[in-house]
């Protein structure tokens, strides 16, 4: 679809690698979209040729238009070989950041990115740091690049945009930048100035912290309101009754967001690479991890407790990890599913966003075979559905809403 090859071109503007994935490839196709020429550079290739159909890999809202359009018009281009970063003039790096299972963070996933790259960096390029990370690891990739004789600008730009949704938020939300100098925070306020309504400068170290405590924040929002919901559910009393209350004209309140499975790829990994930054002393963000992934294992009890499920189906309504999106990465509706597996007699899933499980059957026939159903993630399509008068566990209130 794209009528420039990159092989063709000998410079572009920008880079962004890992670009082809859920951050890397909104913001590649929103500079684009800016008359960037812009590269997408991304080890994955599969996913390199589904976006040259004009195919988006993850569902995002919006995006679908402008991908055909910047595809067409050539500001878009792909490649899945490293040399092509040498040729933009500022890269901006979006690749995983994953924590191991020690919840530790995978520190050799950016050293490797860099080492990779190295060769193809120059000193007159920018190179921005996107994914989220530990932190100090600006400050180290820019003396990690100094040591090995390239003398690039360096700055970590986090994203904040809530997943799918990167063509609305980026055009409204204000851009933390944090430069390792000043010349490297310019030159990363202007190219951003072309997207963000405004300009957060601060240093890459406190950019880092910024991002971390954002999701960690909201993360202990979710768990807080999660173990109230769960004091109230087993002292037999109803929740909602209770939020209601609490909120209701009272703005000291008016934030207690619902119960809810809280889980994905960012707010639990970010609260860990904080934990382990701490010392694992940010007692808060672990006591969250139990509460949060504990509310899953909640349900599992309750259903335990309430039927024989050596001799029930349950149904699991929902396998995103959370409305609206197809992205399954963490979803707590997998761990319910894994506990299950020895408990009940059978687990069937469903979900209209998931495309890559083949387990999953169509809601109707999880509705019919199952003797009970967990309402999982709260797809707004889920909205009046007939659940044939079979029972619900919904720690969202949403079929009552
Ligand atoms: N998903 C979110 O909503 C979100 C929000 C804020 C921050 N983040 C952070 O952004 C980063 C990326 O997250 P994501 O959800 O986009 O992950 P993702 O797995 O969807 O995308 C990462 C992409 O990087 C590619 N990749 C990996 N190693 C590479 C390499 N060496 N060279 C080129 N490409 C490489 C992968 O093929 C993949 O396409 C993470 O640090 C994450 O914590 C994610």
């Amino acid at each position: 679809m794209s009528p420039h090859n990159i092989d063709d071109l000998e410079k572009v503007d920008l880079c962004v690698v890992g670009g082809a994935g859920h951050v890397g490839l909104p913001l590649a196709i929103a500079f684009a979209n800016t008359g960037l020429r812009t590269l997408v550079y991304d080890i994955n290739e599969a996913a390199l040729e589904q976006i040259g159909r004009g195919e988006l890999p993850a569902l995002e809202y919006d995006a679908d238009p402008l991908l055909k359009k910047t595809l067409a018009n050539g500001n878009l281009v792909l490649s899945s070989d490293h040399k092509d970063v040498g040729k933009a003039d500022m890269i901006i790096v979006t690749i995983g950041t994953p924590v191991d299972e020690y919840m530790n963070p995978v520190h050799r996933a950016v050293k490797q990115c860099m080492d990779d790259l190295r060769p193809y960096f120059r000193d007159d390029q920018l190179l921005i740091l996107r994914s989220t990370l530990y932190p100090g690891t600006s400050d180290w990739v820019k003396n990690y690049l100094m040591s090995n004789d390239c003398k690039m600008d360096v700055a970590f730009c986090p994203e904040r945009v809530v997943q799918g949704y990167t063509i609305r938020e980026l055009h409204g939300m204000p851009q933390i930048v944090g430069g390792t100098d000043e010349a490297s925070a310019e030159r990363a306020k202007e190219l951003f100035a072309r997207v963000a309504p405004e300009i957060v400068g601060m240093k890459p170290m406190e950019a880092e912290f910024a991002k971390l405590f954002n999701n960690a924040y909201r993360y202990v929002q979710f768990a807080i309101t999660n173990q109230f919901y769960m004091i109230a559910d087993s002292a037999g009393v109803d929740y909602y009754k209770i939020l209601e209350g609490m909120t209701h004209n009272y703005p000291r309140a008016s934030d207690v967001p619902g119960a809810g499975f809280a889980a994905g790829p960012c707010l639990l990994k970010d609260t860990m690479q904080l934990a382990a930054f701490a010392n694992n002393q940010f007692h808060l963000g672990h006591s969250a991890m139990l509460v949060n992934e504990g509310l899953a294992l909640y349900v599992v009890d309750q259903l335990r407790s309430e039927y024989d499920l050596q001799n029930t189906t349950v149904g699991l309504i929902g396998m995103a990890f959370k409305a609206e999106v197809d992205d399954v990465r963490s979803s707590l509706s997998y761990k319910m599913k894994k506990a299950l597996i020895v408990h009940a007699k059978g687990t069937l899933t469903t979900d209209p966003f998931v495309k890559n499980d083949p387990d999953l059957l169509p809601l109707d026939d999880v509705i019919a075979q199952s003797d009970v159903l967990v309402l999982c993630t709260p797809h707004k399509a889920y909205k009046g559905l007939d659940l044939q008068g079979k029972p619900v566990i919904d720690v969202w209130n949403f079929f009552n809403k």
